[in-house]
C-alpha cells in the first residue's frame, strides 16, 4: 500500500489537507500517511526549516502531499525558498503540472466562456529559471545598492520539460503545445526555449504548435482562455499564468497542482497553487477543492487512476451543486466530497 507523507504546512494549509486525507482514506482506505511537523510552527520553537534527516525520511515516500507554507510572521523567503523550493529542487520536480478547467456550475468571471469550454494544463517548468537563486547584492541599504537575479537556464532543464508537454498533448484530444516565453526581450533564455522547442517538436508530427509572448498569453488567458490546451513554460511565467487561468475558471481555491520527478527517482509531491492565506487561516472557510484535486493527481500519479476519478467525480458532483454565494465551511466541504467518493 502507498506510502504518503504530509506536510500540512502553514495557515490553511492544515485546514485543507484535512479534507484531502479525509478523501484518500475513502477512496482508498489503508493508505499510511506520516505527518511531518515543518512550517512557521517549527522554525519559531526550534529554527529549523527543514533538516537534512527530514529531507532523507521524505525520500521515502512514495509521494508527498503538501498543504501551503509561508506566514507572516517569518520574513519572505526562509520557507518559500528553504522549504517548498528545496523539496522541488532536491527532488527534482521538474514538472509542475497544472491543470485548469472551467467545472460545470461554476460560475467564472468570463460572461462569455461556459462550463467545459476552457480544459488547460500548463506545464510549468519547476527546478531552473529565476527560482535557481543565483544573483546577489552589494552596497545594501546605501543609496547605491544594486541586486540582481539571474535566470538559468540549461538545455537538458528545458528540453526535458518540453518534451513531458509534448507527451502529454499526445494523449489529449486537441494535441496542441503552446510555448510562452519573451523571446523578444529575453534572447539569451529566449532562444534557448525556442530552439529546444522546435528540436522536440519535430519528434511529435502529430502535435500542432504555437508561440506566444508571455504577456500576450496573460492578456489571451483572460480574454480567450478556451484557445488553450498544454502551455509550456519557463518557472516565473508559469507561476503568473496559473494563478491567472485559477482566477478564470473560478478561483484559486480550485487550482490543483502537481511537482513532478516524471522517472519515480524521487517522490513526485502533491499541493494546490494557492497560499496559505493568512487573511482567511482558522476560520474554517478555505476552500478544500484545491487540495483535494491535488489529492487525485497524487492517486493518478501512483497508479490508482479509478480511486482517482472517483475523487474527480465527487469534485464535478461538489462543484455542480454550489449556489453562488452561500457561505462555504471547509470541514462540510470535505465531508460531502468524502461521501460522494465512496457513493
Ligand atoms: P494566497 O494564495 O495564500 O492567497 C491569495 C488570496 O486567495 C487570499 O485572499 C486568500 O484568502 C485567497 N485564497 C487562497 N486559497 C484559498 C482557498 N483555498 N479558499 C478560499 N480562498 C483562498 O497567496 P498570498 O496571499 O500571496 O500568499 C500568502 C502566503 O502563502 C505567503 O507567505 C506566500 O509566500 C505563501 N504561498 C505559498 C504557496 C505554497 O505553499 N505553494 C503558494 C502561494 C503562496
Ligand atoms: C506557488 C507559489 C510558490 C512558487 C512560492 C510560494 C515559492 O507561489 O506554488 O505557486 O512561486 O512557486
Ligand atoms: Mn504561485
Amino acid at each position: 500500500m502507498a506510502r504518503i507523507a504530509v506536510v500540512a504546512g502553514d495557515g490553511i494549509g492544515p485546514e485543507v489537507v484535512g479534507q484531502a486525507r479525509k478523501v484518500i482514506d475513502a477512496v482508498l482506505p489503508g493508505v499510511e500517511a506520516t505527518e511531518y511537523d515543518l512550517g512557521a510552527a517549527r522554525y519559531h520553537r526550534t529554527g529549523e526549516v527543514l533538516p537534512e534527516s527530514v529531507l532523507d525520511e521524505l525520500a521515502g515516500h512514495d509521494a508527498i502531499l503538501l498543504g501551503a507554507v509561508g506566514d507572516p510572521t517569518v520574513p519572505p523567503g526562509v520557507l518559500e525558498r528553504g522549504l517548498l523550493l528545496k523539496l522541488r529542487f532536491a527532488f527534482d520536480q521538474y514538472v509542475n503540472l497544472r491543470p485548469s478547467r472551467l467545472w460545470s456550475g461554476v460560475a467564472g468571471p468570463l460572461a462569455a466562456v461556459k462550463p467545459g469550454e476552457v480544459d488547460l494544463v500548463v506545464v510549468r517548468e519547476g527546478t531552473e529559471g529565476l527560482y535557481a537563486g543565483a544573483g546577489g547584492s552589494l552596497h545594501r541599504d546605501t543609496p547605491a545598492e544594486v541586486a540582481t537575479e539571474e535566470s538559468l537556464n540549461t538545455r537538458h532543464g528545458v528540453e526535458r520539460v518540453i518534451r513531458d508537454a509534448f507527451a502529454r498533448a499526445r494523449r489529449r484530444e486537441r494535441r496542441k503545445v503552446t510555448l510562452v516565453h519573451k523571446t523578444n526581450v529575453l534572447t539569451h533564455a529566449g532562444s534557448l526555449w525556442a530552439r529546444a522547442f522546435a528540436a522536440v517538436a519535430a519528434e511529435f508530427p502529430d502535435v500542432t504548435t504555437e508561440y506566444q509572448h508571455v504577456d500576450a498569453a496573460a492578456m489571451f488567458l483572460v480574454t480567450n482562455p478556451s484557445r488553450y490546451d498544454v502551455v509550456v513554460t519557463d518557472n516565473l511565467f508559469g507561476d503568473i499564468l496559473t494563478d491567472i487561468a485559477a482566477a478564470v475558471t473560478g478561483g484559486i481555491g480550485l487550482a490543483a497542482s502537481g511537482c513532478i520527478n516524471p522517472e519515480g527517482r524521487y517522490p513526485s509531491m502533491f499541493e494546490p497553487v494557492h497560499g496559505s492565506a493568512p487573511d482567511i487561516a482558522g476560520r474554517g472557510v478555505a476552500d478544500p477543492v484545491a487540495a483535494v484535486l491535488s489529492a487525485a493527481l497524487l492517486l493518478d500519479q501512483l497508479g490508482h487512476a479509478d480511486a482517482a476519478a472517483r475523487v474527480t467525480a465527487a469534485v464535478a458532483t461538489e462543484l455542480a451543486g454550489r449556489t453562488s454565494g452561500a457561505p462555504l465551511r471547509t470541514e462540510e466541504v470535505g465531508d460531502r466530497l468524502a461521501g460522494h467518493a465512496v457513493a
